[in-house]
């Protein structure tokens, strides 16, 4: 054999730093690495799915996905975001992932820009580079948020301009001033905002969600209920936007995917239509436990914002971070999100609480 043929583009792309992290912890570690809840799917939704299975729902479904989970899926964004999008302008996808890499494909021609937050999702760097794009990190404010100013700034020239509220990873929720300014100004010149929602219901205290595509037609929103209804496995998601957007983002959706897994889709009908108070107990779990790490940490005298979404704390202690795997605590380096976010580390607190507990009676043995 003559060499291993590998495209430019995918040689450029790297690893989830997320998973290297997952995967080196050692046995014994409290391993706060990986966004996945440890809470278990509600019971109404697997029943769907074991009744989709024994009804025999096992073959493809129509590409876009179940009409009836398009329709629903539609009530829900008109129920609790407030936009309206019919059933058509709906893409069941598998995972909010899936949702992302073919909004890109569809979207970006070889050189475009698109600006994403720095600190930000792994995935948007790395879709960017998949569509032969070029990446221009937006840096944050000290306290973590987006400054509509640099933004726009920012923005000049772009293609797309990706919004994460909640955000992964540092558990802020952007301002609907500042969401407006940044759909507003995008709309105005030409740069469709890729809304990525997943984290929607994981507000807490007085902090409210709002979608972006309420203030404007220019956007994709992108969401899953991998997050909500703690269904990370089952891999399933959406995106809904313009017809002009979704009527080609099927065709890439076709090629990579055929269809969303048929049990998940009927297993998402069952949590998009049934009983919604799983979300909010799940919402209040997690909300306990920010307070037990954040409550933890800031009394051992680190010094970082509360974070108002997402299941996620961003710390500013790198430079503890090889005591910290010492020690057994594992948290993802900050600079797996970007360059400036180098002096932190991200930890998850979809733990239990003895878990979270029992990683700040770690950390205070080095800090204390
Ligand atoms: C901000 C954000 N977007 C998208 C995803 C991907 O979600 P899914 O599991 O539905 O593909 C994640 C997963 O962690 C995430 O944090």
């Amino acid at each position: 054999m003559n060499g291993y043929t590998i495209s430019d583009r995918v040689l450029s792309v790297e690893l989830s730093g997320i998973r290297k992290f997952f995967q080196a912890a050692k046995p014994g570690s409290v391993n706060l690495t990986l966004g996945q809840p440890d809470l278990d799917t509600p019971q109404h939704i697997k029943d769907a799915a074991i009744h989709a299975i024994q009804e025999g729902y096992c073959g493809y479904t129509f590409n876009a996905g179940l009409p009836e989970l398009r329709s629903a899926i539609s009530d829900k964004l008109d129920r609790e975001n407030d936009l309206s999008y019919t059933p058509d302008q709906v893409i069941v996808t598998a995972g909010a992932g899936e949702a992302l890499y073919i909004a890109f494909q569809s979207l970006v021609n070889p050189g475009d820009a698109v600006v994403y937050t720095d600190p930000g999702f792994v995935s948007y760097a790395e879709c960017t580079k998949l569509a032969s794009g070029r990446g221009r990190p937006l840096p944050l404010t000290s306290d973590l948020c987006i400054d509509v100013e640099q933004a726009k700034e920012v923005m000049d020239g772009a293609r797309l301009f990706v919004l994460n509220s909640p955000c992964n990873p540092t558990g802020t929720v952007e301002s609907a001033e500042t969401i407006r300014a940044i759909v507003e100004y995008a709309d105005d010149k030409g740069i469709c905002v890729i809304s990525d929602e997943v984290y929607e219901h994981f507000v807490y205290g007085d902090t409210k969600h709002v979608s972006a595509a309420q203030f404007g037609d220019n956007v994709l929103t992108i969401n899953a209920a991998s997050k909500t209804y703690a269904m990370t496995g089952w891999r399933l998601g959406f995106v809904a936007g313009p017809s002009e957007y979704i009527d080609e983002c099927i065709k890439v959706h076709q090629y990579c995917q055929t269809c969303a897994t048929s049990i998940s889709q009927h297993a998402a009908l069952a949590a998009y239509t049934g009983d919604q108070s799983c979300v909010t107990q799940m919402k209040n779990t997690y909300e306990h436990r920010r307070d037990i790490l954040y409550d933890g940490l800031t009394r051992l005298g680190f010094s970082f914002k509360c974070p108002e979404g997402a299941f996620y704390a961003f710390v500013p202690m790198a430079s503890l971070f090889p005591a910290l795997l010492d020690i057994g605590v594992i948290g993802v380096p900050g600079d797996a999100f970007g360059e400036c976010g180098a002096p932190y580390v991200r930890f998850s607190y979809a733990s239990a609480d003895a878990v979270l507990h029992e990683a700040v009676a770690r950390i205070e043995k080095i800090v204390g």
